[in-house]
């Protein structure tokens, strides 16, 4: 896949404002956030144990999981509680009523830090 290749993901009208919902491209689980700043998509899954971020509350820029309270800047991916997590980050592209998304994560801010071993 080359890094210009975008696959469609949903229609706009699918996400209300506050929301988000997850999609399924080239084998990955995204998540299409709608706020007040426009469209952006994310790990489709929380960090901690997997839940879907579409399930969780969005307030402003913040999406937080009901499960254990992790909390995420949806603007640029990273944890707010913890600080040190970070939710994958891809492209997204609009055309005209269309969302499409880059099936290929930016690992520049990417954290090395494998929580799968704690018992949270
Ligand atoms: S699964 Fe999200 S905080 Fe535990």
């Amino acid at each position: 896949m080359s890094t210009s290749d975008f696959i469609y993901a949903c229609l706009k009208k699918d996400i209300p404002m506050n929301a988000a919902k997850n999609v399924r491209v080239a084998g990955l689980e995204i998540a299409i956030f709608h706020t007040a700043e426009g469209y952006v998509a994310r790990s489709g899954v929380c960090k901690h144990n997997a839940f879907k971020l579409e399930l969780c509350d969005v307030s402003g820029d913040i999406v937080s999981c009901p499960r254990h309270g992790w909390r995420y800047r949806i603007s640029n991916g990273k944890g707010v509680k913890p600080s040190w997590t970070q939710l994958d980050i891809y492209a997204l592209e609009i055309r005209d009523e269309e969302i499409w998304v880059q099936a290929i994560a930016d690992q520049s801010n990417q954290d090395d830090f494998d929580t799968s071993a704690f018992d949270w």
